[in-house]
């Protein structure tokens, strides 16, 4: 299957053993259409405007990465009812300098992942906000991945099937968000 679409995946989680990062590889592997890149935000530092004189390398080569994209998906778990800081930093970096902001208008997605039963409502919602503003289409169908360490086997390997259906129509669902934003201009006109 071809993959005519390239996805920036920022996961917003640093942890080795991740769940919200094995939820994202379930999902690369159940949406083949798409080329997923993972995004490392570990190496970016405390965003300073201070900085934007001369911005640090690797904040550089995040925004690079993240225009290079034709969409972003974003995948993290919940803190204390929001995103993790990592995430939001990652957001923060990638919207400077004022007026060339990496994020503008690329389609995205959001999934948020928890062990616990609410699925991350709460960092969902939040980094939905962001969003808005960073003028994001977003995905409106919600993805909420609750119980998630039930989910996998001792292998890292997604073993719930109903997940595993909902993530493959999720992906086929951004995949058909990302031409809706993406194709040309005409062909909206003509419908
Ligand atoms: C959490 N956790 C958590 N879980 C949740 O559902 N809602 C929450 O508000 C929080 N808050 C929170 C704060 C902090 C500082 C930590 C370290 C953890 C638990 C969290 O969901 C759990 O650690 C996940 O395993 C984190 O996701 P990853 O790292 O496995 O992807």
């Amino acid at each position: 299957m071809s993959q005519s679409r390239t996805v920036a995946v920022v996961v917003g989680s640093l942890r080795k053993d991740s769940v919200s990062r094995k939820v994202a590889k379930a999902l690369e592997v159940l949406t083949p259409n798409l080329k997923f890149e993972f995004l490392e935000i570990g190496g970016l530092s405390h965003f300073n405007q201070d900085d934007e004189a001369a911005p640090p390398a690797p904040w550089v080569e995040f925004r690079n990465q993240v225009k290079a994209a034709d969409a972003v998906l974003f995948v993290t778990p919940e803190y204390n009812r929001s995103v993790p800081g990592v995430l939001k930093n990652a957001l923060d970096v990638g919207s400077r300098p004022y007026g060339s902001s990496a994020w503008n208008g690329k389609p995205g997605a959001v999934v948020s992942v928890s062990p616990g039963a609410i699925g991350g409502f709460g960092a969902n919602h939040h980094l939905r906000q962001s969003l808005v503003f960073l003028n994001v289409p977003v995905l409106s169908q919600e993805a909420y991945v609750g119980a998630a360490f039930a989910l996998f086997d001792d292998q890292g390997k997604l073993v719930n099937a109903a997940t595993t259906e909902f993530l493959r129509s999720y992906g086929k669902a951004f995949t058909d968000w990302i031409e809706l934003i993406l194709r040309p201009a005409a062909k909206h006109q003509a419908g």
